[in-house]
């Protein structure tokens, strides 16, 4: 038994690259057409507690393709309404007996509150800032489909990088694989201990630009979006400057306008949409991966 997929997957810190490895190579075979597995005796349950569309029903869409059973939890229709804690929300659903929980919610390290008190196996969809393994996994492969490998490619990331789960779970997994890793956005937007460049100076050698969403929800304080696309977003002279075969990502959703201008997110450089389609492939591996991890 995988002791560390047996509980579910919180980061990719846990994994090896080796697991990793496994993970993209199955979701690629999912792609290309590969019969997903039958799950049909599996039941997830799938807790949302701040909102998405990607994640949440990419997600669904796997357990509808692993032939699987889905509940769907609802916070506004829920007893949280009435009270009840996140952390009794969790036990309410655990003692149902799934076989797995997806969970999304806005604080940093959520599954750290219920460790050890639940049975059920947990897929982080998201937590706060901190991290969100699953769409990395979906970065990484759509980068795979482009280039054919990983290592030595030139990663720029570019804007709420302070806020971004995206972005901490990139960072250390492209890291993990070799890629260099340049970051680039607002000052406000800097993490302690990291360097900022104008993307003007990253533009031009970096193979992947991945764009990041402004987290409006995550500012304590308001941030003015007023020129952001000129001084730090992508725009159509940026992407006259782009180095030969390099690609435009961003995980969703976009700030159409703020992050890139109207005419990039579905432009011949931009592989947004291909991000979203991998989200089907990806998830699916992991659930299996899991369920495999049991056996
Ligand atoms: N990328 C992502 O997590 O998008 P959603 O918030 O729509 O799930």
């Amino acid at each position: 038994m995988d002791l560390t997929l047996s509980q579910g997957l919180f980061a990719l810190q846990s994994l090896s690259l080796t697991e990793i490895q496994s993970i993209l190579r199955r979701a690629q075979e999912f792609c290309d057409g590969v019969p997903m597995p039958d799950y049909s005796s599996k039941l997830a349950c799938n807790l949302f507690f701040e909102p998405s569309t990607r994640t949440s029903y990419s997600f669904q869409v796997a357990q509808n393709r692993l032939k699987m059973r889905s509940l769907i939890f609802s916070s506004e229709h829920s007893s949280l309404q009435k009270g009840e804690s996140f952390y009794d929300t969790i036990k309410v659903f655990d003692c149902f007996n799934p076989d797995l929980l997806i969970v999304r919610h806005g604080k940093e390290k959520f599954y750290e509150e219920f460790a050890g008190s639940i049975d059920t196996p947990v897929i982080n969809a998201g937590d706060g800032a901190g991290s969100h393994p699953t769409q990395s996994l979906i970065d990484l492969i759509t980068i795979k489909q482009e280039f054919g490998y990983l290592a030595g490619l030139n990663v720029a990331i570019v804007g709420d990088v302070l806020h971004s789960r995206v972005a901490n779970t990139n960072i250390e997994i492209m890291q993990r694989f070799g890629m260099k890793v340049f970051m680039s956005g607002p000052p406000e937007f800097l993490k302690r201990g990291m360097s900022f460049f104008p993307l003007l100076e990253l533009i031009e050698f970096c193979d992947v630009i991945v764009m990041l969403r402004v987290q409006n929800e995550r500012h304590d304080s308001k941030f003015s979006l007023k020129d952001y696309n000129f001084k730090y977003g992508l725009n159509s002279k940026m992407l006259s400057l782009m180095k030969p075969g390099a690609i435009i990502m961003h995980p969703g959703p976009v700030n159409r306008g703020i992050e890139l201008t109207e005419d990039l997110v579905e432009c011949s450089r931009s592989r947004i949409f291909n991000q979203v389609k991998n989200g089907i492939c990806v998830r699916a591996s992991v659930m299996e991966a899991i369920f495999k991890s049991l056996i």
